[in-house]
């Protein structure tokens, strides 16, 4: 499935979205990767959907901030929710960034890209990090491959290059990993906290 393709699904399942995702889900995460940054700049969560929650805290927290989601109506119900955010309705892979971040989240997003496009997303992202600025995604765990599966009715594919490879990428790209954790085990669900030398 190609990233647009990926968006057309969430399209369809956009306003469920908002409604049934807990408020709490990934905050902590966020919380915990807020406490390594160490001034607040200009901040991106990619693949932000629909809820607001992240872009939210993250306005909160001093941040000038920027949404990014390959799915056009994820886009439109986040801005009723936080109208202050510039969007980019853009796939991950496709989009340049034009300025560095303090802080970039990728929650539950960049699982969906093609595992080809796992290595130069996080390196991109990598790259858009100022120095000390934190980078914060989520990731599948165990061995590298990929998988299909079906949520809400709706047809989604994920893929991993394992945790142990996007470190070493985080790694070659200048990032200190501060924190991985299967948060949410036996799922194999991870995050990863990197932060840029
Ligand atoms: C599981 S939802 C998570 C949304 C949000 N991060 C949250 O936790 O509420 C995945 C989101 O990633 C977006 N997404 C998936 N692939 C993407 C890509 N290649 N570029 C940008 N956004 C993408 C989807 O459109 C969707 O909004």
């Amino acid at each position: 499935m190609t990233p647009r393709e990926t968006g057309e699904h969430y399209d369809r399942i956009a306003g469920r979205w908002q409604q049934e995702t807990s408020t709490d889900y990934g905050m902590s995460a966020l919380e915990r990767a807020l406490r390594w940054v160490r001034q607040p700049g200009s901040a991106l969560d990619v693949g932000c959907g629909s809820t607001g929650r992240f872009l939210q805290k993250m306005l909160e927290s001093g941040f000038q901030i920027e949404g990014l989601d390959v799915s056009a109506e994820m886009i439109r119900l986040s801005r009723e929710r936080v109208a202050s955010a510039n969007y980019h309705c853009a796939d991950v892979s496709e989009w340049d960034p034009t300025i560095a971040y303090s802080l970039i989240t990728a929650w539950d997003s960049t699982f969906h890209l093609p595992r080809e496009l796992q290595q130069p997303v996080i390196e991109k992202l990598a790259a858009a990090l100022e120095p000390g600025g934190v980078l914060l995604f989520t990731c599948g765990g165990g061995a590298a491959g990929s998988i299909s599966g079906s949520f809400w009715g709706e047809d989604f594919d994920y893929s991993t290059l394992g945790v142990e490879a996007f470190v070493q990428h985080l790694q070659a790209a200048g990032c200190f990993c501060r924190h991985v954790e299967y948060d949410q085990f036996p799922e194999n669900h991870v995050v990863v906290i990197a932060q840029k030398g």
